[in-house]
């Protein structure tokens, strides 16, 4: 079984501003972002009582960047887990492939951007935490 710790890695963006104000730039499939980008979806206006995500994916990569406000990702394996606060526009989490997540405390301003190496397929999503636990437990007995 994987550590948790090789399956996910804080990236740094550079930034080409100047006097005129801060830009970023993000490419798929280069050395920052492994992985080519198929999907990007972003999530505001989340409160600081909600919790989303809960959940792991099959087949997709993400990568997840709070370009305005902060929020928090637990992270898991069923066995291990951690927590990242992203509160930076040039931070970035990847996130690997059957990583259980849950994305919380945002605050008002918080914009959550979240670039995909797949398009949406609801069936490579696991919902439930214990069909899960299940899947990891199966994937270390082949
Ligand atoms: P959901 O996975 O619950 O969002 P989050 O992971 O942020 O908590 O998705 C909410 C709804 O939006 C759900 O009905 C599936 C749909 N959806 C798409 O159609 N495409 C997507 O890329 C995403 C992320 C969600």
């Amino acid at each position: 079984m994987k550590k948790l710790e090789e399956q996910y890695r804080i990236l740094e963006f550079p930034d080409f501003g100047d006097e005129r104000g801060n830009l970023v730039v993000i490419e798929g499939e280069n050395q920052i972002i492994p992985f080519d980008i198929r999907r990007v979806f972003y999530i505001y206006g989340s409160d600081a009582e909600v919790i989303r995500g809960r959940h792991a994916n099959r087949r997709t990569r993400f990568v997840m960047i709070n370009v305005a406000g902060k929020s928090k990702v637990r992270m898991t394996n069923g066995r291990e887990s951690v927590v990242v606060e992203l509160n930076r526009p040039r931070m970035g989490l990847y996130l690997d492939t059957m990583v259980w997540k849950d994305m919380y405390e945002f605050s008002q301003d918080s914009i959550l951007l979240v670039l995909c190496s797949e398009h949406y397929d609801g069936s490579e999503y696991i919902r439930d935490y214990d069909a899960y636990l299940r899947e990891i437990s199966e994937e270390q007995n082949i």
